[in-house]
């Protein structure tokens, strides 16, 4: 990802960091609200999965400029969601409701150009979960 998207990025997740209880909370009570069938395919506490969930996009935002290394653990993720049962159209659900959540914790300050930089992150994260759960069927 070129360097003023990856810096947008950045910025924007740092506003998030000290807020992300809030901001996670309010994220998977949308998601369920909207998508109540992706309620049952969560099995565990949903306060520790929030905490994965972050600590899982810390990783992804602190590797924008240098992918490599961090593809083969976000395959390994991927094949597990397989496994819990998450389909591939379930990743536009999950990134239309965060989109959301964010554009409300940062209000103006998540900028069409914030929003667009997030979106390729999004992208990229989907399609290599979804690369490591195919990758695991064969
Ligand atoms: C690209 C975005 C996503 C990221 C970064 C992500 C990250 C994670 C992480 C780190 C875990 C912890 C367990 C593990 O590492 O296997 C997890 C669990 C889980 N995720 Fe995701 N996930 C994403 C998308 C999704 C989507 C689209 C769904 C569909 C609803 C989903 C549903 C689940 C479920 C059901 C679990 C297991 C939790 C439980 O059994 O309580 N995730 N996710």
């Amino acid at each position: 990802m070129n360097p003023e998207n990856a810096a947008l990025v950045r910025a924007s997740w740092a506003e998030i960091v000290p807020v992300r209880k809030q901001v996670c909370t309010e994220f998977y009570q949308r998601l369920f609200q909207r998508y109540p069938e992706l309620r049952a395919l969560f099995k565990g506490d949903i306060e520790h999965q929030t905490g994965l969930f972050v600590t899982m996009l810390n990783t992804v935002v602190s590797s924008l400029e240098n992918r490599d290394p961090v593809v083969p653990l976000i395959k390994t993720v991927g094949a597990r969601h397989a496994d819990y049962g998450v389909e591939h159209g379930d990743y536009d659900k999950f990134v239309e409701v965060l989109m959301e959540t964010f554009a409300d914790a940062l209000g103006e300050r998540f900028t069409p150009e914030t929003r667009a930089a997030w979106a390729t992150v999004y992208a990229d994260l989907a399609a290599t979960m979804r690369q490591g759960a195919e990758e695991s069927l064969h």
